[in-house]
């Protein structure tokens, strides 16, 4: 059999990346994986261990205990840390407060990019679109088919409001900037790397983004 089609997909919180990443999976029969669950993953695990997200050896040795399983179908998705479904937990916002503290240690990171580059690699589908923040240029910088996929900050933060009706647009607002400072500390994933193609959804619905998407997906597997 054929190596699978890594298709990489970086892009800010609120630009749609997860959801246009899935709907492009499923039309392509890719498999699918979020990588940002695996952050979050690692997060809710150092919390149920009661370890302090700041104390980066504590966080680094927690890693020894996470048994972590995550689903690539884009129909069935789910993610198990030592066999509990953790798949609702981990969009909880005490998670999302403090995952960008586990995601700046190396030692996570580097743990994370293998198992990621592991699952792309093992795949029994014909290709996988795995989406983040550094999957274009550190996961995989040689992936088929590279895209940032961006929306004007006003356009993510309309997003995230509807998404959230129970917070008010200036909590929105600020949770969405404190996140886009925290994350672009730990990676550039506003700017698109070389050879990375820019799908601008701004101005384009969710069926127009998702076409755009699997346009440059199939115009790289041409
Ligand atoms: O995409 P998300 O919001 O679920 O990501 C959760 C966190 O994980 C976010 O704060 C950034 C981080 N992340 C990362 O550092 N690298 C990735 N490849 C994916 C996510």
């Amino acid at each position: 059999m054929s190596a699978p089609v890594v298709v990489a997909i970086d892009g800010p919180a609120g630009s749609g990346k997860s959801s246009v990443s899935k709907a492009a999976a499923r039309q392509l029969g890719f498999a699918y994986l979020d990588t940002g669950a695996a952050y979050r993953a690692v997060a809710w695990h150092v919390l149920n261990q009661g370890v302090d997200p700041a104390v980066e050896q504590a966080v680094v040795e927690s890693l020894d205990e996470f048994g972590y399983v995550i689903s690539t179908d884009p129909d069935d998705y789910y993610v198990h840390v030592n066999e509990q479904d953790i798949t609702d937990a981990i969009r909880e916002t005490r998670i999302t407060d403090v995952v960008s503290k586990v995601a700046k240690v190396p030692v996570v990171r580097q743990y994370l990019s293998d198992l990621f580059r592991h699952i792309m690699a093992t795949t029994d589908k014909p290709g996988i679109i795995a989406e983040g923040r550094d999957i274009t240029t550190v996961v995989a910088p040689d992936a088929q088919a590279r895209i940032l996929l961006t929306a004007s900050e006003e356009a993510r933060m309309t997003r995230r409001s509807a998404e959230l009706p129970q917070h008010s647009q200036d909590q929105t607002a600020s949770a969405l900037r404190a996140r886009d400072a925290a994350d672009s500390r730990v990676s550039d994933f506003m700017t698109a790397a070389d050879g990375v193609v820019t799908v601008d959804s701004t101005d384009l619905d969710y069926a127009q983004t998702i076409d755009a998407v699997v346009g440059v997906i199939r115009s790289r597997m041409s």
